[in-house]
């Protein structure tokens, strides 16, 4: 990836000496607006690549830093969108019309004005000055709070994602203020010089900063330190994130540089523009322009982005061409398209571009499907085998590969413009959102139909959620969500969990990234600097012992620094390195193979991998799979050959069972499902299990429970329940304990009683073995 720039032979503002003063900020994807110290306002519109003067501003106003109104989400044409702030050098700031007509100056500072932010939601304004006053503004300019005060002069100023809180300069510390001004203010030392210019993503939460010791560094929004650059020649002058934080540009004296998010460098380009001290994408994160202190605008956008899967390699080689590459045969197509490429995405077969107006879906390489957009700011596309997921600003929607809309999911307080491949997922059958608003919720939705799952009971964990993934395969009862919480460790649980509390199991720890094999059921993820694979994570709930047994950690010794998991194909896990390489990994098929034969039900095959194979971590997947569908015989081989005896009884004993209902409860049981275990002895009538299931686990007001609404042993509970507290030498003092309390009880009774209960269904068993056996002879 790199940044191919464009420069006019002439600088259209008037330099002086050299300027300081110079600024720039996008109307639309294709017009921008610049204004310096020349006291000119610009236009430059890149269709007609034409330039044109605006205005000349009074000779008093020398313009510091200019930011449009934002527009508001899913609204194209309103009027009050077309406003910009400018801020100047005489302590004021002027609302400006697009015609360039000054609506209203303010006196804001003492001194120069040095920078000026509307928040998210246009409902504020903050303005930083070199008095080192913070001040925040309402949308028609009047004074609503000093937020800052402080002894030197603030040179850049950032919203944080949610408007709640502002980041500012203060000499070499940065500064993290809440709104709310009882909330704590983080404060860090974060460069060895003044620092010149913040910023803040609001979809990755990342924050960049620059400044005179020639860094730029990356941190959370904790003020941990992700990245530092080595040392630039110049001071770093501005730096700006693109939209959906992908990417973020620096500039410095005649250099530029395109940096992924992790902090290392894509390109470096070294235009003749003497200090870059502004710059600005456009919405749509397709355009990059510069202000430079020798007068110029510079213009960039991004190309040689490269997508990959399989055997084909994609390269945008222009705004509007792309290449594609088959490397079994070494042939290229060209792809071309009418508008500039906003997004695309490559897999399950298909190729999804969306350009500035249109949605191309490619099956091959010649016939396209094409349909038109709504709105031209696509920020996100998944994929699934079945469907795709387009993201703007306005909404997210399904739609086939075939072009037809399916669905539309909505949520209170949605913010489609934030979310970012990390906060959604997409399967066959449903779309999993992390909510913005409570970090530890995540939404769930039907893909097929947007509406939310199950009774619409979002699904909750105790921490807040980095990272979500949705496996792509089998039934859509089984499907499972993968995330990464915010003390990175690593969770599993379901997300059709008809009415019950899902459970939600602990599979990994120190996890800093993740991804789904496109076919199987199996998870990939850097586990502390290692490359881990998952290969059967669902084993988890059958009976989690087994799950350290089925993982493949694959040394971490080849990786450098901090790997991040692009995806997992087939038998290839795609790996970018903390430098910016791209490292590849294969995992054995194997694995993927038995996957395919427990869904189909192929013990006999898939013993015989396994035997092949003589790879215990396969065993331990096939025990875990053949639990799973009570497939006892298949379970006891797979138990034994990784010598697992504390199973083996268990699953030994469970073919004992004289029924086959009694056996599968114990199997449940056996993976620690308890409800699941109760009800499947009260379905087949075994009343007397399902209550002795409590008294074993000491759910004594359950036992109680079952023992009253079926009108048998309540004695038994009782006589547990009297046993219990005599060895801990206790009286009872539960209400209902004392209110079924009836005197002497009997043990030899009860146990007769149980005894009776046993027999039944070993008679009834018999009886069913007797008739099935005769049945067959016939
Ligand atoms: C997903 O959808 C595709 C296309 O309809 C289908 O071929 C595939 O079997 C589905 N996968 C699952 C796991 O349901
Ligand atoms: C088993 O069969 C015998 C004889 O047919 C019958 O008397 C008995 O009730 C049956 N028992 C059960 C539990 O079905």
């Amino acid at each position: 990836m790199r940044l191919k720039t464009s420069l006019l032979k002439e600088s259209k503002h008037i330099l002086f000496v050299v300027m300081e003063h110079i600024c720039v900020g996008w109307t639309t994807a294709d017009e921008l607006y610049s204004c310096s110290e020349d006291h000119q306002i610009l236009k430059w519109n890149l269709l007609t690549s034409e330039t044109s003067l605006i205005v000349k501003l009074p000779e008093e106003i020398y313009p510091t830093d200019l930011h449009w109104f934002p527009k508001t989400v899913g609204v194209k044409k309103q009027a009050q969108a077309e406003i910009f702030v400018l801020t100047s050098t005489d302590g004021k700031f002027h609302l400006t019309s697009k015609m360039g007509r000054i609506e209203k100056s303010v006196e804001a500072h003492k001194g120069a004005v040095l920078a000026g932010r509307w928040n998210y939601d246009g409902t504020a304004l903050i303005t930083a000055g070199e008095d080192g006053q913070i001040k925040i503004w309402s949308k028609s300019g009047m004074l609503r709070s000093t937020l800052a005060s402080q002894g030197s002069p603030v040179y850049s100023v950032a919203w944080g994602p949610d408007s709640d809180r502002i980041l500012y300069t203060s000499g070499r510390q940065l500064i993290i203020k809440p709104l709310q001004p009882s909330a704590k203010i983080i404060q860090w030392k974060a460069h060895d010089g003044v620092i010149l210019k913040v910023d803040w993503n609001s979809v990755n939460d990342l924050i960049l900063s620059g400044g005179e010791d020639c860094k730029y560094k990356v941190w959370d929004s904790f003020g941990h330190l992700l990245h530092c650059s080595l040392s630039h020649d110049y001071p770093v002058t501005s730096l700006s994130w693109a939209p959906d934080g992908e990417v973020f540009a620096v500039g410095s004296f005649n250099t530029l540089r395109l940096c992924d998010k992790t902090g290392w460098s894509y390109a470096l380009e070294k235009p003749n523009t003497g200090s870059v001290f502004s710059l600005a994408w456009s919405a749509d994160g397709t355009q990059l322009a510069g202000a430079c202190g020798n007068g110029h605008v510079i213009f960039a956008h991004v190309v040689e982005q490269h997508w990959e899967w399989k055997n084909f390699v994609i390269t945008l080689t222009k705004r509007r061409t792309m290449q594609v590459r088959n490397v079994l045969n070494d042939a290229v197509d060209l792809l071309e398209f009418r508008d500039r490429v906003i997004k695309a995405s490559l897999a399950h077969g298909h190729l999804v571009v969306a350009t500035s107006l249109q949605c191309y879906v490619y099956k091959n390489w010649n016939t396209p499907l094409i349909f038109d957009l709504k709105e031209g700011t696509v920020s996100l596309i998944l994929q699934a085998e079945k469907h795709f997921l387009l993201v703007d600003g306005a909404g997210l929607y399904t739609f086939s590969y075939e072009g037809r809309l399916i669905s539309s999911p909505k949520f209170p307080g949605m913010r489609a413009d934030i979310l970012n491949a990390q906060s959604v997922s997409l399967s066959n059958d449903t779309i999993a959102i992390r909510d913005k608003s409570d970090e530890k919720v995540i939404l769930l939705f039907d893909a097929l139909t947007g509406k939310a799952l199950g009774d619409g009971k979002p699904l909750t964990h105790k921490q807040e959620v980095l990272e979500i993934a949705l496996d792509q395969c089998g039934p859509s009862t089984d499907r499972k969500i993968a995330l990464i919480d915010k003390n990175r460790d690593l969770y599993l649980t379901t997300v059709r969990h008809l009415g019950r509390e899902p459970k939600i199991c602990k599979i990994g720890s120190m996890v800093h990234s993740m991804a789904w094999n496109d076919a199987a059921n199996i998870l990939c993820g850097i586990q502390d600097n290692q490359l881990t694979v998952w290969y059967y994570p669902s084993v988890v709930f059958t009976d989690k012992e087994l799950l350290p047994k089925t993982l493949c950690i694959k040394d971490g010794s080849e990786f450098r620094r901090a790997p991040q998991v692009l995806n997992y194909i087939g038998t290839k896990v795609t790996l970018r390195q903390g430098d910016g390489s791209l490292v590849y990994s294969s995992v054995l098929p194997f694995p993927a193979l038995l996957h395919e034969y427990s869904i189909s039900a192929r013990w006999e095959d898939a013993l015989r991998l396994c035997c092949y194979a003589k790879d215990q971590s396969l065993w331990a997947c096939l025990a875990g799979m053949a639990m799973a569908n009570r497939e006892l015989t298949t379970a006891e081989m797979a138990y034994a050959a990784i010598g697992e005896v504390r199973a083996l009884d268990t699953v030994f004993l469970a073919s004992l069972f004289p029924s086959k209902e009694s056996s599968l409860a114990h199997m449940l049981l056996f993976s620690g499902q308890v409800q699941e275990a109760e009800a499947a002895f009260l379905q087949a009538g075994l009343i007397y299990q399902a209550i002795q299931v409590n008294i074993d686990l000491y759910n004594w007001e359950r036992a109680l429970e079952l023992a009253v609404k079926h009108k048998t042993h309540v004695d038994t509970v009782l006589a547990y329940r009297e046993k219990f507290l005599q060895k801990f030498g206790r009286k009872e003092t539960n209400k209902r304990f004392l209110q079924y309390s009836e005197g002497v009880l009997d043990w030899e009774k009860i146990q007769a009683k149980i005894e009776m209960e046993l027999s039944k269904e070993r008679e009834r068993a018999a009886n069913t073995s007797v008739r099935s056996s005769v049945a067959s002879r016939r």
